[in-house]
């Protein structure tokens, strides 16, 4: 069938699937299902591949949102202060800490939160930033802390990305990836992480993820029942290697794009100085977004606008986004589109998808 999908979940999987049938297998007969030895292998291999100390596997990178912050001391009274830009979940995680979320506004060329941007919404309340490496990007979280606060790395979209202060994982207080199994490394389900270098934090995460107890005898706080199960810790431990190799790919990806013409057509994402981002979504930006997705859709090829209505303008939040004002926010929201994007995505297809765009910015001329 002609077309390009938007993602392609399956291709890099192809040559593992002898070695993913062997840790399916391997969990099954060892009839450990829950914090096992598939969960502390993968929690130290994570931990080294990011750089971090610790690693504490979670359920799933919204649960981790959550906890990080708890772990970190955020509790009721404080403001988390956290892009409107994002995924829903990197909001939806502050309210249960008793928290309050402060909406702050991004880079349009980034779609990252800068210094600036956080600057104008910090109060002495402040207990801590969510610093969101969107799209694969990565926020400026050492410059962001030198304002004074620590930051949460969201890094759900981010995992293979490096920044000029190393990866994702390791740049801030903590942080939280998804392994939702569209991300850059996805398991066959639910699952998440906090990757953290503070021994105290870590501590704290491993407690909050187990009903707030270290023996389930004694529970010293109200916790979650919050675990990344050993089957996904199984399989993810064969994708973890490649994961270098699928991040260049999604960077060749977004080459075959320049190379194609489409910063010609479009506003093209543009990676944070001297950052080699993790292209989990290739997101393009125009004043026509609408009439291009028509076309692409028309065409067979895969395009998405996730963030239409961005976060605190949705129903839920209308309690801490009534009266915020964030113009680059609804600027990205007005004109970004994902495009095809993929570890294996090829030359061809990205010149099928950019004519189709060049086609539907003609037709709107
Ligand atoms: C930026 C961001 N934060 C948080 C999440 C939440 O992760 P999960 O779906 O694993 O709860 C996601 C993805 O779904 C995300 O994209």
């Amino acid at each position: 069938m002609p077309g390009v999908p938007l993602f392609d979940t399956s291709a890099a999987l192809e040559p593992l699937r002898d070695q993913l049938r062997e840790a399916v297998l391997r969990v099954m007969d060892s009839g450990r299902f829950i914090l096992g030895p598939e969960v502390q292998a993968f929690e130290s291999e994570f931990a080294a591949y990011c750089g971090s100390d610790h690693a504490v596997g979670v359920a799933n990178g919204t649960d981790a949102i959550t906890i990080a912050l708890r772990a970190m001391g955020v509790g009721p009274g404080d403001e988390v202060i956290v892009p409107s830009f994002t995924f829903y979940a990197s909001v939806e995680a502050i309210p249960p800490t008793g928290a309050r979320p402060v909406f702050c506004d991004i880079d349009p060329d980034t779609y990252c939160i800068t210094p600036e941007t956080v600057r104008a919404v910090l109060s002495r309340r402040t207990k801590a930033v969510v610093a969101v490496h969107l799209f694969g990007n990565v926020a400026p979280v050492k410059q962001i802390e030198q304002l004074g606060v620590p930051v949460l790395e969201d890094a759900a979209q981010a995992a293979g990305a490096r920044g000029p202060d190393g990866r994702p994982g390791a740049l801030g207080t903590a942080a939280t990836f998804s392994f939702f199994p569209s991300k850059n490394l996805g398991a066959f389900g639910d699952g998440g992480i906090i990757t953290t270098s503070d021994g105290d934090v870590a501590e704290a995460a491993r407690t909050l993820r187990f009903h707030g107890s270290h023996d389930k005898v004694t529970y010293e706080q109200i916790g979650y029942n919050s675990r990344l199960d050993e089957l996904q810790a199984a399989i993810l431990r064969v994708q973890l290697p490649h994961l270098d190799e699928w991040a260049a790919g999604r960077r060749r990806a977004g080459a075959h794009y320049e190379q194609a013409g489409l910063g010609e057509l479009v506003r093209l994402p543009r990676p944070s100085p001297g950052s080699s981002p993790a292209w989990h979504l290739y997101m393009i930006a125009s004043p026509h977004a609408d009439e291009v997705r028509a076309s692409l859709e028309a065409a067979g090829i895969g395009c998405r606008a996730y963030y239409r209505t961005p976060v605190h303008r949705q129903v839920a939040m209308r309690r801490w986004g009534e009266g915020v004002e964030l113009p680059q926010t609804e600027l990205a929201a007005r004109t970004h589109l994902a495009i095809p994007m993929s570890p294996v995505l090829r030359r061809e297809q990205a010149d099928e998808v950019v004519a189709a765009v060049a086609g539907a910015l003609a037709a709107t001329a």
